[in-house]
């Protein structure tokens, strides 16, 4: 491999191997030896195939392009979020859900890596997840909150973690109702399964799901929330057009994520979090989503709350 190219691809490597899923904690997996070459081990596994093509994607893109590697595929690399341009970014998201009949490529390769690796620590997740420094932790009940639940309804918690929601949700549906914990990561729905045991609820589903598709009936459930998982999808298009089979229409989508700054926001959320707001919504509204408000909770800072339904 040609020097520079390399020393490309180990910055690359380096960023995304430091980036872990936290508020308040740092991890120090930058000063693990040699992320560069655990990305390239990765490739060989063949876990995607697309491991290599996207971070050659990356080397070529890293001073600012949208886009490399299969020009045929829209999906290649979402733009840096630009608010005052969020009609160009709603016509990118747009092109990307035109083309999702194709297979989607990852918009941001092995960003699940840790969470599907079978020898994955859970309470380690549990003690970052679920401790009360990190505010969505802290307003868990405010966030569910903006679900609007109905006792007796079918709600899905997409990228369901440790299951932080788990009780708030149950509350708010009931024996009547339905939580689907949906997650990718085997050790956690291994976790969730075992927590919804102890806890005997039984309204309270733990599913493995493909990182392409919520893998539920149509018009299944009447709500769906992702809190902190929206910049985690690899195939947002993919994932966003089975979420909207799965939702009954009139039914409301949450998606709470990281607010993203360039001029505010921590080095960390610029690294690890792929688009901020602006983008999100365009995405989302891309998929045929209608925006129906922005929710406001005291206390959440880091963190918006957008709130969408489904077309009746
Ligand atoms: C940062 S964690 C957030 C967990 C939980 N929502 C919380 O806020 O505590 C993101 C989670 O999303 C899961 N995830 C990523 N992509 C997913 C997908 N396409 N479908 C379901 N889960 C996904 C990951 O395995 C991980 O557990």
């Amino acid at each position: 491999m040609q020097g520079a190219l390399k020393s490309r691809i180990t910055t690359i490597a380096t960023s995304s191997n430091a980036e872990i899923e936290s508020t308040g904690v740092t991890w120090g997996i930058e000063s693990t030896a040699e992320p560069q070459t655990l990305r390239l081990q990765r490739h060989n596994r063949g876990r995607t195939g697309w491991g290599l093509v996207s971070l050659l994607a990356l080397v070529g893109c890293s001073g600012g392009c949208g886009r490399a590697g299969n020009p045929s595929h829209s999906a290649q690399a979402l733009p840096t979020e630009r608010p005052a341009e969020r009609p160009a970014a709603q016509a990118q998201a747009q092109a990307q859900v035109e083309g999702s009949s194709e297979l989607e490529v990852s918009v941001r390769p092995d960003v699940n890596e840790r969470f599907l690796d079978p020898a994955l620590n859970v309470q380690e997740f549990v003690e970052v997840f679920e401790t009360e420094s990190r505010e969505i932790a802290l307003l868990r009940e405010e966030l569910a909150d903006s679900l609007q639940l109905q006792a007796g309804e079918r709600v899905a918690d997409l990228g369901a973690g440790t299951g932080l929601f788990m009780d708030p949700l149950c509350d708010r549906v009931g024996t009547s109702g339905l939580v689907w914990a949906l997650e990718i990561s085997t050790a956690f729905v291994e976790h969730l399964e075992q927590r919804a045991n102890e806890h005997k609820l039984d309204m309270l589903r733990p599913r493995l799901v493909s990182e392409r598709s919520v893998d539920l009936e149509p018009n299944s459930v009447d709500a769906v929330f992702v809190c902190d998982t929206y910049h985690h999808f690899e195939y947002p298009a993919s994932v966003l057009s089975s979420l909207r089979d799965a939702l009954r229409p009139g039914g409301r989508l949450v998606i709470v994520d990281f607010e993203r700054d360039p001029g505010s926001s921590r080095a960390w959320v610029l690294r690890h979090v792929r688009c901020g707001k602006a983008q999100t919504r365009a995405e989302v509204e891309a998929a045929g989503f209608v925006f129906d408000a922005e929710v406001t909770i005291e206390g959440l800072t880091e963190n918006y709350v957008l709130r969408f339904r489904n077309p009746q």
